[in-house]
């Protein structure tokens, strides 16, 4: 079946190999399926849910929007735009905040998790923030939404919200409820420092992510440093249980060598870390170290990026324009 792909990434900058294996890299091969149109979004409206300085997001636009290209996202075969751009974003959210329950939103984990203690000091936006998301992806007819885990609830609000719309309204499948596509392996990658912790941008140490615009030399450094135990490598999985370091770096491995982590087990069994660490450094650099160059490349012509940017969001407009005028006629606007 042929799939509406929507999904959006915050220009928060510094994108790291996480958000490659666990997003980007999965945009790209939904991308490349036979018959799949896919929309992907650099959402900078969510970006300032949280306080940035003017100069550095405008940087971290174009710096995701670079990194999707030089990760393979193709303009001419998926629309690439930034949300500001389409003013129904702002618009549907609006709308659809009037449909969405206060309940609903209360029960959100993470803006539980990134109000922290004080809840009364997060903006509202922060609060309000996946009325946007379902405005962003319902806006578009997707079928399919690519995840992560950690977005699990806010796709089951949209689909809430979508259904409420069309009972509501009583007008059945007119705004689509959309389907979470959450990749099963390989949807967590972990700290190199840490097995346990997930690897993020906001990792005060920086040798505990790859971050896709480091150097060769900062990559076989961080691999000759990620943390792993005494012990040779396992040959059976069930080991992997005990040693949450040496499954991150045996996924990482089989990610980008896209095999299944059984293999990579064979591939290792019984030799010492470092013939492993020197395999997966090699690895790691192989697909990093083009997706970097290219990254550099393209932030020095700003005006290329740009009107990438604004080329999708033409395209972009005139489908979220078109729903947009649909669901005010149907609230008798
Ligand atoms: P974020 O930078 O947290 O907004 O995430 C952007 C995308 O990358 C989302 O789809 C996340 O689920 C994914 N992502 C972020 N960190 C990781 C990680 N450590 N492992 C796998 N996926 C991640
Ligand atoms: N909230 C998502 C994140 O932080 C980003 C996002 C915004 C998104 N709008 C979306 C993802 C629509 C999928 C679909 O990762």
């Amino acid at each position: 079946m042929s799939k509406k792909i929507f999904s959006g990434v915050q220009p928060s900058g510094n994108l790291h190999l996480g958000n490659y294996i666990g997003a980007i890299k999965n945009f790209v091969d939904l991308q490349n399926q036979e018959g799949n149109q896919c929309i992907y979004c650099v959402v900078d409206l969510h970006a300032i849910t949280l306080r940035q300085d003017p100069k550095v997001l405008k940087n971290n636009i174009r710096e995701t929007t670079a990194t999707f290209l030089a990760s393979g996202i193709d303009p001419k075969k998926s629309i690439i735009f930034n949300q500001s751009l389409v003013r129904a974003h702002a618009e549907g959210s609006w709308i659809l905040g009037c449909i969405a329950r206060t309940g609903w939103l209360n029960r959100m984990t993470q803006f539980k998790e990134k109000a922290g203690k004080d809840k009364e000091k997060a903006s509202v936006g922060l609060y309000i923030y996946p009325i946007l998301m379902t405005a962003d992806i319902l806006l578009y007819d997707a079928t399919h939404v690519p995840v992560g885990e950690d977005q699990k609830q806010h796709l089951e609000l949209s689909r809430d919200i979508a259904q409420k719309f069309n009972s509501d309204f009583n007008v059945a499948n007119f705004l689509r409820v959309p389907e979470p596509l959450i990749q099963k392996n390989f949807s967590r990658i972990m700290s190199l420092k840490d097995g346990t912790k997930k690897m993020s941008k906001s990792d005060p140490s920086d040798l505990s992510r790859i971050n896709l615009t480091d150097t060769n030399d900062q990559i076989l450094n961080k691999i000759k440093k990620a943390k792993t135990d005494g012990n040779l490598m396992p040959s059976e999985k069930i080991e992997l249980k005990k040693r949450p370091e040496v499954e991150n770096l045996l996924s990482i491995y089989s990610s980008l060598k896209n095999q299944n982590i059984e293999k990579s087990i064979d591939e290792f069994s019984g030799k010492n870390f470092s013939d492993f660490k020197d395999n997966l450094a090699e690895t790691v650099v192989d697909k990093i170290s083009p997706i970097s160059k290219e990254i550099i490349n393209l932030l020095k012509n700003e005006d290329y990026i740009d009107k990438i940017l604004e080329e999708g969001a033409e395209k972009a407009d005139a489908q979220a324009t078109n729903k947009i005028n649909e669901i005010k006629k149907i609230i008798g606007f």
